[in-house]
């Protein structure tokens, strides 16, 4: 092929291929300028962001949005494909928030099952890049603790004893959170992985005896279990004294769905619980 015939080629596959990749994320919308400057508008740009747009950050690196996983008082959470999402302040106020989470990430993560978040691939002050959370099958949609603590679920159902079940195991090895930044029970939720955290700030605090609060302690969590007049949160812990000894109660795993009769308050249950004294420096509670 002579020369002129082959740059004929290059160019037409060039003009060929060109559109097609950048129209995969084109426009895109800029939230943050080359120096990290958040738009002027950023609030109403945010607001009106949905699947299908693309977004630009501060680094040239654009993410195109696949779907709205929610959002409601400071971030917005979207997946970009790939069992990954992003979140990014729904404010400019909000940014500094949105930091905490990247802050807080480690030492949550070594107390409590939480949503993975990848900081290599964040941008301090623009967005996380974190797991896309999966419902569990059997339930379709992810459950936050405030939604079980509701009245959605009869305790004589399937999903409310697997959201039951798995709210324990998740309770026992989260056992050494006394409390969690912004720690609320709207930042819990049922996933394809059990209950996790999914919405923290810095500032998480360790128990340090059996007199600290525990978040899963029926006066922290008052309405677990509503449903069966809170005998679930009972199940979940209890501190108790005992030979004038205060000790924290840790039940062992629930078995079968046979073990939620405690549903109907009946409390004998507690014969099959463990008792240990709270000694944070020994592993009493094997995960
Ligand atoms: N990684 C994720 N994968 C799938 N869905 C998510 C993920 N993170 C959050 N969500 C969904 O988005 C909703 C809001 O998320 P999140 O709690 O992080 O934001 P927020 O409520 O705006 O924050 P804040 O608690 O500060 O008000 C959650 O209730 C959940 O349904
Ligand atoms: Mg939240």
């Amino acid at each position: 092929m002579s020369g002129w015939w082959l740059r004929l080629a290059l160019f037409s596959f060039v003009a060929w291929v060109r559109p097609v990749a950048a129209g995969t994320c084109n426009p895109a919308i800029t939230l943050f300028s080359t120096d990290g400057t958040p738009a002027h508008n950023y609030d109403s740009l945010v607001e009106s962001l949905g699947a299908g747009n693309c977004v630009l950050f501060s680094s040239g690196k654009k993410i195109k949005l696949v779907k709205d996983l929610g959002g409601k008082e400071s971030s917005r959470v979207f997946g970009v494909g790939r069992n990954r999402a992003i979140k990014i302040a729904k404010t400019k106020e909000a940014i500094p928030l949105l930091n905490e989470i990247l802050e807080g990430y480690h030492e949550i993560k070594a107390l409590a099952p939480t949503v993975a978040i990848f900081p290599d691939q964040s941008l301090s002050g623009e967005y996380i890049w974190e797991e896309e959370l999966i419902p569990h099958h059997l339930i379709g949609r992810l459950v936050g603790l405030d939604d079980f603590n509701s009245s959605h679920f009869p305790p004589n159902q399937i999903p409310f004893t697997l959201l039951a079940t798995e709210l324990v195991k998740f309770a026992r090895k989260a056992f050494r959170v006394a409390h969690f930044g912004d720690q609320g029970s709207a930042q819990i939720h049922f996933t394809n992985r059990g209950w996790v955290v999914t919405d923290y700030r810095r500032g998480h605090l360790v128990a340090k005896s059996a007199w600290d609060l525990i978040p899963f302690q029926r006066q922290y969590v008052p309405a677990t279990g509503a449903a069966c007049g809170g005998a679930l949160s009972r199940l979940i812990y209890d501190v108790s004294e005992i030979g004038g000894q205060r000790m924290l109660i840790v039940p062992d795993e629930l078995e079968t769905a046979v073990r939620l009769s405690v549903l109907e308050q009946r409390i004998e249950f507690f014969g099959g619980l463990r008792t240990r004294n709270l000694d944070l420096q020994s592993p009493l509670f094997p995960r």
